[in-house]
């Protein structure tokens, strides 16, 4: 048996977001986002999936923090709904929405447990979609004033804050491969919406440091490693290539103010490149306080010029999966932390790790040992890396609950907590236990 012991500041958490949990899409003034729209139409979520109970965190909340504190998190990252804040985007601003947060950030702190805020976790105001989306610059706009009410209102209550989730989800995920909210399959579409988001979270950032906001700003990418399948240049290339557009795609203007050369390169053999103008590069390039990263995969490419736009294919190792059919590798995570030294000695949070495991309850219980092994793999990895010296402040399993998995409804579960769809109820499932050992012990034994 081996002990690994992680410092006593480390901050153990859990993470979720609001359109996959809250439910009350209707209630107290809250406005259509684009996933109530995606969700709505026909073919593109599992089952017809849609968030309009999904959790119903929005009314049990109180019951969600009591399990947050018998699990023993010190941490916990949300993500607020914009169309609950300002429903059409732009407009009003919504008190009711406001109120709502307040209720459940006060609830956290006198829990003990640390807000940890994700200001746009995809749920974009439908009406702002109506007018082009992250495409069009009245959206940026949009969201740093979204961001300053925000700001204004919960500046020093929650000291922990991401502009953005995900971007390679937002840009590409949803707008060239089409598989999320707003579903369009155009890559000019995409590299529109990545440059909108990037410039959207360098305003805000200032907006932050204008206002003097007691607390910290990031961003969180998510990051599928890869490893090249031999030791050949253009496999090589290639597995750059995936990583960069995960990751430097975004992260090199952010640190540097520049996108990285060979992946304009290869969009634009592809007939398309992001619609720079003067002064946004240096708008993009704030300093920030803290690095997200979101880790669940790696892959193994080789290079194929008929591979599409990155002209690369994956392979299939034959690695254990998760029920959604991601391989499981521990090792990416500790490889993709290294290699976002790069960008210099910053604070890194793992905002989400997990795995999909559909174990159901019986007799009271959800054995998921399948997640424990991977919680387990994962969180070693994040202490190797510790051991390192990289300034790994914190570790956040996705899910503190099961939720709307997107695209795949709600038959795909990543929760600590089990939730049962029709009746609502929560059931801690072993995985939860284990965690809350972790927690208690603050270390991790394997
Ligand atoms: C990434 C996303 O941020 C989150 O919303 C999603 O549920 C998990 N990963 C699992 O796919």
């Amino acid at each position: 048996m081996t002990i690994f012991q992680f410092p006593s500041d480390f901050k153990w958490g859990t993470a979720t977001a609001s359109y996959q949990i809250e439910g009350a899409t209707k209630e107290d003034g809250r406005g259509i986002s684009i996933w109530d729209t995606f969700a709505k139409t026909p073919g593109k979520v599992f089952n017809g999936d849609n968030g309009d109970v999904a959790c119903d965190s929005y009314h049990r909340y109180e019951e969600d923090i009591a399990l947050m504190k018998e699990l023993g998190i010190k941490t916990y990252r949300f993500s607020v709904a914009w169309p609950r804040i300002i429903p059409d985007g732009d407009g009003e601003i919504n008190q009711k929405g406001l109120d709502f947060y307040h209720r459940f950030v006060d609830k956290l702190i006198e829990n003990d447990i640390e807000p940890f805020c994700t200001l746009y976790h995809w749920d974009l105001p439908q009406a702002l979609q109506d007018i082009g989306g992250w495409e069009n610059r009245r959206t940026v706009d949009a969201f740093v004033k979204y961001s300053e009410v925000m700001f204004r209102e919960f500046g020093g209550k929650i000291k922990y804050w991401l502009t953005f989730n995900e971007p390679w989800c937002i840009a590409f995920l949803s707008n060239f491969i089409g598989a999320h909210a707003p579903g369009n399959t155009d890559l000019q579409v995409s590299l529109n919406v990545g440059h909108g988001i990037l410039l959207a979270h360098g305003k805000s950032v200032q907006k932050f440091r204008e206002l003097g906001i007691d607390g910290k700003i990031g961003i969180a990418p998510n990051m599928e490693w890869s490893v090249p399948y031999s030791k050949n240049e253009a496999d090589q290339a290639a597995a750059d290539r995936n990583i960069a557009w995960f990751a430097d795609w975004f992260l090199d203007p952010v640190f540097k103010g520049t996108y990285p050369q060979f992946m304009l390169d290869c969009f634009e053999a592809a007939g398309a490149k992001p619609n720079i103008q003067p002064g946004d590069m240096e708008t993009i390039c704030q300093p920030i306080d803290h690095l997200g990263l979101n880790y669940y995969t790696m892959s193994v490419v080789r290079s194929n010029p008929g591979g599409g736009i990155l002209q690369l294919e994956p392979l299939d190792m034959g690695l254990v999966r998760t029920d959604i059919g991601w391989p499981v590798e521990s090792r990416g995570l500790y490889e993709a932390l290294h290699y976002l030294q790069k960008y210099g000695d910053i604070d890194i949070y793992i905002t989400e790790n997990g795995a999909c495991i559909n174990d159901g309850v019986e007799n009271g219980e959800v054995k998921d040992f399948r997640r424990i092994s991977y919680l387990q793999q994962h969180i070693a990895q994040v202490h190797r890396a510790i051991s390192d010296g990289i300034n790994l402040k914190g570790y956040m399993a996705w899910s503190m609950m099961d939720n709307y998995e997107w695209a795949e409804g709600y038959r795909m579960r990543f929760g600590l907590v089990h939730v049962d769809y029709r009746s609502l109820v929560r059931t801690p499932k072993e995985s939860f236990y284990w965690y809350q050992n972790v927690i208690r012990n603050n270390w991790l034994e394997t």
